[in-house]
């Protein structure tokens, strides 16, 4: 695994919920109060974008049919998607973003 800089801390300032794409791969960053999480951003169900939707708690929202993941592990919370989403661990320094992918 290696870290990869996927932006700053401010870039979080006016969403909650930004999308990037580190290494192919579709990644949804996620800020509630002080921490910052990262799962996927292509929804398990059909491919929504989850950035585009709508974070309530510790889950986000699927804006197309409605699924719920766990912020932290990626988990189902709700469906109609069953599978997980990946979860990644991110770090911050001096105000920058780092993910391991
Ligand atoms: S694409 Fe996300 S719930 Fe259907």
């Amino acid at each position: 695994m290696t870290a990869k800089k996927i932006g700053a801390v401010k870039d979080l300032e006016y969403s909650p919920l930004k999308g990037v794409v580190v290494d192919g791969k579709e990644i949804l960053i996620i800020q509630t109060g002080s921490k910052i999480f990262a799962i996927g951003n292509k929804c398990t169900h059909r491919g929504c974008k989850l950035s585009g939707g709508k974070l309530e708690g510790e889950t986000v929202r699927c804006p197309c049919h409605g699924s719920m993941f766990n912020i932290v592990t990626g988990a189902v919370v709700k469906g109609p998607a069953k599978n997980p989403e990946p979860s990644y661990t991110v770090t911050v320094e001096n105000g920058e973003l780092f993910i391991d992918v």
